[in-house]
């Protein structure tokens, strides 16, 4: 398996990133961060643009809920979530939009359908929004997937799609990803003759990986009529390879295509439920026919269509992202351990060694990584494999020094 190189980062870098550094991470752990001067001196360090504070007080909204530091003593690095929160136009759009919660929303869902189809170069009639991309998700395993239809999707990969077909009376086939974490489009393709959905996710998640772009486009170009292509492009801001590309621009050549995009991840809206399809109109229509009335709420779609608006959000997130990233996989490195290439806002790290207790202890010591849910935080077909999400400076520090006290523990 490749490393995550170190990429040339001076110690002048890492001491900016990371203050103190990794030898006195240890003394400390997660109790030592929080609050909102934590937030602040994160925000100094990783020379962030972490906004300027809204009208609620002293510390930032993300720092407030606990994000950007800690939550509740807790380092929350298992939903890949953006610590850095929406961006301060988001905030100012959704006050001014207080005084229209008794009216449906039927305005601000036309105007950001019309930012979005815009910025894709489609028309309107080809975007559906949805309560986070989750949502839009459940309406293609609704929509296309049956008795006889089944869905197919990576193992591992995001669980939504084959778990709502399941629930629909769909068969759900699961293909293992390549060797090196990329999807096995031949397989995938080949293990049922006419599948109702073929689901990919590109960067993948849990692993952060991408598939390149001319496999891709085979299997597009191979992919039954009937078959839906789902391409779950959720962390698609974060990827840097010139071997990927993202599909929008495919719609147009193929009816049998469906783009999700989120407001969760570069957006940093995870707790306002903004998501949305890129399709041609049909199959924009095959899915509109289950959705439920109004289900995207008028602040996450003004604060949508104002994060859409400003030109840094994007720019920034994925500048911080890369930087902390780095950093954190250098330190990795350092201390032995292999990552996958990340392409996205989360890492998977080698253990050599099952993950299970090592979540359960870094959980002991307040630090959240796996997945967000309690029962089930490992993956079961990598289970030497630890996801964590990059969080700030600040919350990668407290990772890496309860870490290295349980790996150090464990021998
Ligand atoms: C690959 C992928 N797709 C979709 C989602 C759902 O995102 P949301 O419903 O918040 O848009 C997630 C959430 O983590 C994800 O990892």
């Amino acid at each position: 398996m490749a490393r995550s190189g170190a990429g040339g980062l001076s110690r002048r870098r890492f001491a900016q990133l990371f203050g103190a550094g990794v030898a006195g991470m240890a003394a400390g752990g997660a109790a030592a961060t929080g609050g909102a001067a934590a937030w602040a001196r994160a925000g100094r360090r990783a020379g962030s643009a972490l906004h300027a504070v809204p009208a609620v007080g002293a510390a930032s909204p993300a720092a407030q809920a606990g994000a950007a530091g800690v939550a509740g003593g807790t380092v929350r690095l298992s939903a890949n979530e953006n610590p850095y929160g929406p961006s301060p136009a988001a905030f100012d759009a959704m006050r001014e939009a207080f005084g229209l919660a008794w009216r449906y929303p039927d305005e601000a869902v036309d105007a950001l359908v019309a930012d979005l189809a815009r910025l894709h170069g489609v028309d309107a009639a080809q975007v559906l929004l949805g309560a986070g991309s989750s949502g839009i998700l459940q309406l293609c395993a609704v929509a296309f997937t049956g008795p006889g239809r089944p869905a197919v999707a990576a193992e591992p990969t995001f669980e939504s799609p084959p778990r709502h077909a399941r629930h629909h009376g769909a068969e759900a086939l699961a293909v293992p990803l390549t060797a090196d974490f990329r999807h096995d489009l031949p397989r995938m393709l080949a293990v049922a003759p006419e599948p109702g959905l073929v689901y990919v996710c590109n960067p993948n998640n849990p692993t952060a990986s991408i598939t390149p772009k001319e496999e891709m486009r085979a299997l597009l170009g191979k992919a039954p009529e009937r078959t839906m292509v789902v391409v779950d492009e959720a962390y698609v801001h974060f990827v840097d390879s010139a071997d990927y590309e993202s599909v929008v621009p495919l719609v147009a050549a193929h009816p049998n295509l469906v783009v999700t995009r989120t407001f969760s991840k570069i957006y940093g809206m995870a707790g306002l439920r903004c998501g949305y399809a890129v399709a041609q109109p049909a199959a924009i229509a095959r899915l509109r026919d289950h959705q439920a009335f109004d289900s995207v709420n008028i602040l996450a779609l003004v604060a949508a269509r104002a994060s859409l608006h400003d030109a840094d959000q994007v720019a920034r997130g994925r500048r911080l992202n890369r930087e902390v990233r780095t950093t954190v996989c250098a330190q990795l490195e350092r201390l032995g351990y292999a990552t996958i290439p990340s392409s996205a806002n989360f890492m998977m790290i080698d253990l050599r060694r099952p993950v299970t207790p090592v979540i359960r202890a870094l959980r002991a010591r307040n630090v959240e990584v796996g997945r967000a849910f309690p029962a089930r935080r490992a993956f079961p077909a990598l289970p030497h494999h630890l996801r964590v999400t990059i969080g700030t400076a600040e919350q990668m520090q407290a990772f890496l020094a309860a870490f290295g006290q349980v790996m150090a523990a464990r021998g």
